[in-house]
């Protein structure tokens, strides 16, 4: 049986279809499901253009797979289908700025990406999708802006579907936002943890159909569409996209780097085809440059910084290495980030990177125990990225990250022992939407054997920051139960950062 069934309609009798341009070319289709049950979201937006993705599910495959783990995957629709968009100033699209037809094709698992260009800057619009019989929710998005004194974001990362419920993102996408950030750790590959609220459902994938499917499973969650389709996002990567504590081309799940490599890119191209990111990204997944730079006005710079794909090898045991060849980001990145800091003007400047930059002793007393598999495995890479910072003299520079599963915020030194030097820069972490947490005794000992670490929590949910001309502040959000449906969210600690002035100071 065909999963798509195709017939020609003649498009009208739609309340709203006098605002759609006539279809022209589109190809309609009679679905016999909803094809647009993974929501819509936009992302990459600069002050002129934005990027709109949604991705069909055709006559409901996806949910066909996630209802029966043993059953035999079904047979991807081979058809294209084209999809009608349009972007608009108000909600009932009233007022049309633009529309047009992507070919949503199998090459791609039908994901949408449209780069709309020749908009206006720092301005709200409303975006959807038709094709054939079906139509999107309606998503909003804005433009960065070119003239702005405040500009507000959410942080979050960690977000494992079966250790809990996405209710902070319903508190996110209530909240006034102009852009929100992801950190990574957007899927889980596999299941792991205790009191587990809900199942993938699947093993741990390798095949491209397979991270398809769980991402699939992890977009259909209705709070997390909410907040996609209330805000534009950014995303990076960490390492659960692929495998838990990837570097570069080794992992420690794969039997020889040839199997790695090919599920490596397996995994990269369901992350293309699920995030809203520039079409432009499609042309190769062997390597995907995800790391960028984006402008928001005088008042904002935020780099995107990839910690992933040409990190060297993780160090075996837990004694750190100062050797200067090992990179967490790689020469080319590396040189990248200088060039891009040096030539920044921006009043502030976030680099978002996947992980807590500072140094952290997790050992009580005089023995020293480190996490290898962030920037303490990395230590010559942290000094490069700390001197940049430094000798570009970059204006208040703020670094944030996720990965920890807990909150952290912390004093960044170019030599963290030595407890009476200015900060360089000030850190924030945010805690897992959903992953287990460590416990509050590490944490509490971390905070104790590290001065440079102001704060930290087990609690789970989000960060949100509010630039201005003469702070940042930072707010801790959590929510309340996340083992629990509609659980509520709210702020537990405030920080702020001074103009002029690095280093956290506690609300
Ligand atoms: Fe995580």
């Amino acid at each position: 049986m065909p999963l798509l069934k195709r017939r020609n309609v003649l498009v009208g009798g739609l309340a709203a279809a006098a605002v759609w341009r006539p279809l022209g070319s589109v190809r309609a289709a009679g679905f016999a499901s909803d094809p647009f049950v993974l929501g819509v979201a936009s992302g990459a937006p600069r002050k002129d253009s934005v990027v709109l993705w949604t991705r069909l599910i055709l006559d409901n495959a996806f949910a066909a797979v996630s209802a029966d783990p043993f059953a035999p995957a079904p047979k991807p629709s081979t058809d294209p289908v084209d999809v009608e968009w349009m972007i608009a100033e108000d909600e009932t699209f009233s007022k049309p700025v633009q529309s047009g037809i992507y070919r949503a094709v199998p090459e791609f698992a039908h994901s949408v990406h449209v780069e709309i260009k020749g908009l206006q800057p720092g301005h709200w619009y409303f975006y959807r999708f038709r094709a054939g019989n079906a139509e999107s929710p309606v998503g909003r998005t804005r433009t960065a802006s070119e003239v702005a004194d405040t500009f507000r974001f959410a942080f979050a990362s960690c977000q494992q579907y079966e250790q809990g419920y996405y209710s902070a993102y319903t508190d996110m996408a209530r909240k006034d936002l102009d852009l929100v950030v992801h950190l990574g750790d957007y899927i889980y590959e596999r299941t792991y943890g205790a009191g587990l609220v809900r199942k993938h459902g699947a093993g741990v994938p390798s095949m491209l159909y397979e991270f398809r499917d769980r991402y699939a499973l992890y977009k259909s969650d209705p709070e997390l569409q909410a907040a996609h389709a209330a805000f534009p996002w950014l995303a990076v990567w960490d390492d659960h996209e692929v495998t838990n504590n990837y570097a570069n081309d080794h992992a420690p799940d794969a039997p020889n780097r040839e199997e790695f490599l090919s599920r490596r890119r397996a995994a990269y191209q369901a992350w293309y085809e699920h995030m809203p990111v520039h079409p432009g990204l499609a042309s190769g997944f062997d390597a995907l440059r995800i790391y960028d730079h984006y402008r928001f006005g005088d008042l904002l710079g935020l780099t995107l910084l990839d910690t992933r794909q040409y990190r060297s090898p993780e160090l075996e045991g837990d004694a750190a290495d100062d050797r200067p060849e090992r990179t967490m980001l790689g020469p080319a990145q590396e040189e990248w980030l200088a060039r891009t800091l040096n030539g920044s003007q921006a009043k502030w400047n976030i680099i978002a990177q996947q992980t807590l930059l500072s140094e952290r002793d997790t050992k009580a007393g005089p023995a020293t125990g480190y996490n290898l598999d962030g920037w303490d495995g990395y230590r010559a890479g942290r000094g490069r990225l700390i001197d940049v910072v430094q000798s570009s003299k970059l204006p208040n520079p703020i670094v944030i990250g996720g990965d920890l599963h807990a909150f952290y915020a912390a004093d960044v030194k170019r030599d963290f022992a030595d407890h009476g030097a200015a900060p360089i820069a000030a850190e924030f972490v945010c805690g897992s939407i959903t992953s287990d947490a460590p416990s509050a005794t590490s944490l509490a000992t971390a905070v104790a054997e590290n001065p440079h670490l102001k704060f930290a929590s087990d609690k789970h949910g989000y960060a949100v920051m509010r630039v201005g001309l003469k702070s940042a502040e930072v707010d801790f959000i959590a929510v309340t139960d996340r083992k629990q449906q509609n659980s509520p969210s709210s702020t537990f600690q405030s920080f702020a950062v001074a103009d002029g002035i690095a280093g956290v100071n506690r609300l």
